[in-house]
């Protein structure tokens, strides 16, 4: 059923809340603006009078032309280290190649060589998880000096570190995911494993060279002097020691040659859903700003939101007059069918208890999850505790935990406490996390973060018999404000990898349904529950 729209569009704290998101956007255009010239204009001008294309153009070249590339956290690394690390040094996202939809990685060789600092290495994990699970083809577009050498504690020895990119390139090569190379530029010591390590690579003559040490440090080992490229280039790696197969002539020759790849590619998986024809939603996507206010948290009726959400703005609503600070239903999005849990206000038992039915049903028809956060947690107090509003959550927690659908979470508003657990956060893995600019997440708001510290140091003094006025409650309370309201930004957020990008409000729709479009590239699996708390 076509949802009615209640907003009046004309109204002045509508437009108001879309004037202040309009800034906000603004804002965010600037400085991905910023961002997308990587290290800068000079180096970009180097890697071009070097005959080489950037990071950015390759991916513009690769990808066919009318398509849209879906690029993840290009706020990575924004603020993280001392030094500038524009988008975390790589490029990752998904984009359609020769009619099929991959996972592209490529090095940003003008942000420090395009070495891998920590959140480098996180990136391109990511990039792979997410490949991974949706079974699509990985690309590397190499052009590194490996790893980031003052950091090497953070970059080398943990699991998580540089050394699994080559585990999940082996794994997933042995899951039948394709792993694909091409070498632009250096790859050196670790690097040389990205394409040594994949099913097919390719190599540019003269730009591209693979080896475990350079000629430096060759001849520091050994005394033999050798340039690079007689050591690892590409005539050595495609005609003598065979650890590339193709060679490409340049940098626009070797992305032909990786659409050509991935044209020859056998198999196609999908998933078996039933897909209707795309419609736009009765009410404007652009409006979507209006909706929210300028704080973050307050409760706002989500239907406005689903409705400029999803294709003819129509929601088949499931249990609409129980648990009602949840609203459940079915949808479009895309032409795809899609399971939507929206907050609608604090979660209470029966919200908890239906948002666990309504997974089920989901999980039990094979329909992907859309879960659209705008929560400050569980309901609390003496009343819901006896109710078991502990264990019912535990239910939708489980639930969400275990559904092996496709999931998607957007957070528009707040995400705190335990209803970032329930509403599918980033620990429940979902396939693909957004975030508004607005967006807030943190473990509970600042201000009631600040009380409780309070409490617990007014406790601590009064058990001492020592005084504690209000000058020291301000002086717990203001560094704790600042502190949750830095810390809780979309930018922080996303500067750390806990999402996969910070997107306009009115881009939503068009970012979940690309999203959506790469999770079906694989048979759905079975959802498995355990025991339910009852
Ligand atoms: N760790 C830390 N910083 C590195 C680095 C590394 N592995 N490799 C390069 N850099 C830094 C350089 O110090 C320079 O920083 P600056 O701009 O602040 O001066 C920047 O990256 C660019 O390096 P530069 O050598 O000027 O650029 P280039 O385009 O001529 O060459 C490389 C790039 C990566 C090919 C070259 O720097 C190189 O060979 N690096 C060493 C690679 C290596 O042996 N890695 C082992 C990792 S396991």
């Amino acid at each position: 059923m076509r949802l009615s729209s209640g907003v009046r569009t004309s109204s002045p704290e509508f437009r108001e809340n879309q004037a202040y998101h309009e800034t906000l956007s603004r804002q965010l255009e600037e400085l991905l603006a910023e961002i997308r010239q990587g290290g800068g204009t000079d180096l970009i001008t180097a890697q071009h009078q070097k005959g080489k294309l950037t990071a950015r153009e390759r991916i513009e070249e690769l990808t066919d032309s009318g398509t849209s590339f879906l690029e993840l956290s290009p706020l990575a690394g924004y603020q993280l280290y001392e030094d500038r690390v524009p988008a975390g040094g790589i490029i990752s996202g998904v984009g359609q190649i020769a009619g099929r939809l991959c996972m592209i990685v490529a090095n940003d060789q003008t942000v420090k060589g395009g070495t891998y600092y920590p959140i480098t290495v996180r990136k391109h994990l990511r990039a792979q998880e997410i490949a991974w699970k949706n079974h699509l083809p990985c690309i590397y577009l190499v052009d590194s000096g490996g790893a980031f050498l003052p950091m090497q504690d953070e970059v080398f020895p943990d699991r998580d570190d540089f050394g699994r990119i080559f585990y999940n390139q082996a794994q997933m090569s042995a899951a039948g995911i394709p792993q694909i190379a091409s070498v632009h530029g250096f790859c050196t010591a670790g690097g040389a494993y990205i394409p040594a390590m994949s099913d097919q690579s390719v190599i540019v003559r003269e730009t591209g060279t693979i080896f475990l040490a350079g000629p430096p440090l060759v001849r520091a080992a050994t005394g033999e002097d050798v340039s690079a490229e007689e050591l690892g280039g590409a005539h050595v790696h495609t005609s003598i020691s065979g650890v590339a197969d193709h060679l490409a002539e340049n940098d626009r020759d070797a992305l032909f040659i990786l659409r050509d790849i991935i044209s020859h590619l056998g198999k196609r998986e999908s998933a078996s859903v039933e897909l209707q024809s795309p419609v736009r939603p009765f009410y404007d996507p652009s409006e979507l700003g209006g909706l929210l206010p300028a704080v973050s948290g307050k409760a706002i009726d989500i239907r406005e939101v689903i409705a400029r959400l999803v294709d003819g703005s129509e929601l088949f609503e499931f249990k609409k007059n129980y648990g009602s600070t949840l609203v459940t239903g079915f949808a479009h999005l895309g032409g795809i069918p899609v399971g939507i849990l929206g907050n609608n206000g604090v979660l209470f038992s029966e919200s908890a208890l239906k948002g666990t039915h309504f997974i089920e049903l989901c999980c039990q028809e094979k329909i992907p999850l859309l879960f659209l956060q705008n929560i400050t947690g569980f309901m609390v107090g003496k009343q819901y505790e006896q109710g078991g509003i502990a264990k019912h959550g535990a239910k939708l927690v489980h639930a969400v935990a275990n559904a092996a659908v496709p999931k998607l979470t957007l957070i528009i508003g707040g995400s705190f406490g335990a209803g970032n657990y329930g509403m599918c956060g980033r620990a429940y893995d979902p396939d693909y996390l957004f975030m508004w600019p607005q967006a807030r997440i943190s473990v509970m708001g600042g201000a009631q973060a600040a009380d409780v510290l309070c409490t617990v140091k007014r406790q601590q003094a009064e058990r001492k018999g020592l005084p504690f006025g209000e000058e020291d409650e301000q002086r717990i309370r203001q560094p704790v404000l600042d502190k949750y309201e830095r810390e809780g930004h979309a930018y922080y957020s996303s500067a750390r990898l806990w999402d996969d990008g910070v997107i306009y409000p009115s881009e939503s729709r068009s970012t979940l349904i690309q999203a959506l479009a790469s999770c079906l590239h694989k048979p759905l699996r079975e959802t498995r529950n355990g025991i339910f708390r009852m």
